[in-house]
């Protein structure tokens, strides 16, 4: 059912979700790679119902301000912390997300980044476009088995119970820390024991954070968690950059106290501290985890079908609560 409603998209996205959004109301969107400018948004924004939103959109007070007839903001991410959604509550401004479909897509990327890390593929493709000579060798840049080597995963929500499941297969044994347990049928099925945050980082041979960002995982992994780690131990992020005291990583990584570390994510996205660039025993990746066709036009039209059921005056599949 098409409305009158006008709905701004802030960012481009796939035609999967533009196709939707145009059944849906009165479309504009920006046609760019390039952000939005931000007299360009505020102008758009001035007679939104809905603002569609990326993750690099700041959605605060001055956002809000320059809508003032919003209803709805529909981020094209499971990720939500670009949002202030206390700020869009008092406004009586609904908020949705895109969970579950891009599941499959980061676990994926969080097991290439365990794999990257422990077989130091990044090296390896550094030493050949670096064009030094080489040739195959008995102890040439030995890695480190994933066998019968355990993964700690700092958050059991989908995706990390679809890392889980990836990590069982390549014979990982898997412990979680979280909030709540799992229910027993699936701590079963994934081979998954909860343990206190310090046991996971005392004992695991990868610990990998799969948790939301929020104050209270505002550098959890700090000088002091990582110093519980195993100097054998690397440490995977494809969650959200701020988890991570990134400069207390920088010294833990140069000081030899962790073995190394595969970043998805970056504490002052999209720029990358200098000191983690310089060294070896790092794998940079620059926000990939949910990057697949697939899985990018899924997300933008979760999102819109979240735009539809709003304008329709239902519930959204997906909405965010406080
Ligand atoms: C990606 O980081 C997302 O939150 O969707």
């Amino acid at each position: 059912m098409t409305t009158s409603a006008r709905i701004v998209v802030t960012g481009k996205i796939p035609e999967a979700g533009l196709e939707i959004l145009r059944t849906a109301g009165e479309l504009w969107a920006w046609d760019s790679s390039e952000p939005i400018p931000l007299p360009v948004r505020n102008e758009q924004l001035a007679d939104a119902e809905v603002a569609v939103t990326l993750l690099t959109d700041r959605v605060d007070d001055a956002f809000l301000d320059a809508a003032p007839r919003l209803r709805l903001v529909a981020n094209v991410a499971v990720g939500y912390n670009n949002i202030d959604v206390a700020a869009c509550d008092r406004r009586g401004v609904i908020v949705t997300n895109t969970p579950g479909v891009l599941t499959d897509a980061t676990a994926d990327l969080a097991m290439a980044l365990v794999l990257m890390s422990t077989r130091r593929l990044g090296e390896g493709e550094r030493l050949i476009r670096s064009g030094t000579p080489w040739q195959w060798g008995m102890f040439m840049m030995l890695g480190v088995g994933l066998q019968g080597r355990q993964l700690g995963i700092v958050g059991m929500g989908a995706i990390g119970e679809a890392l889980a499941r990836r990590a069982r297969a390549f014979g990982m044994t898997v412990v979680y820390n979280n909030r709540r347990a799992a229910a027993p049928e699936i701590e079963a099925d994934l081979g998954a024991r909860l343990v206190d945050l310090p046991e996971l980082l005392a004992t695991s041979d990868v610990v990998s954070l799969n948790c939301p960002y929020s104050e209270s995982t505002h550098h959890l992994i700090d000088a002091d968690a990582l110093a519980l780690m195993k100097p054998s131990a690397v440490l995977v992020n494809t969650a959200r950059g701020p988890i991570v005291d990134e400069a207390a990583l920088v010294s833990a990584l140069r000081s030899g106290q962790i073995a190394g570390a595969a970043l998805d994510v970056f504490e002052r996205e999209p720029e990358v501290d200098p000191g983690l660039v310089e060294l070896d025993n790092v794998v940079l990746i620059p926000h990939l985890g949910s990057a697949t066709i697939e899985t990018r036009s899924a997300m933008a039209a979760l999102a819109a079908r979240n735009v539809v059921e709003v304008l329709a005056g239902r519930e959204p599949i997906s909405r965010v609560t406080l």
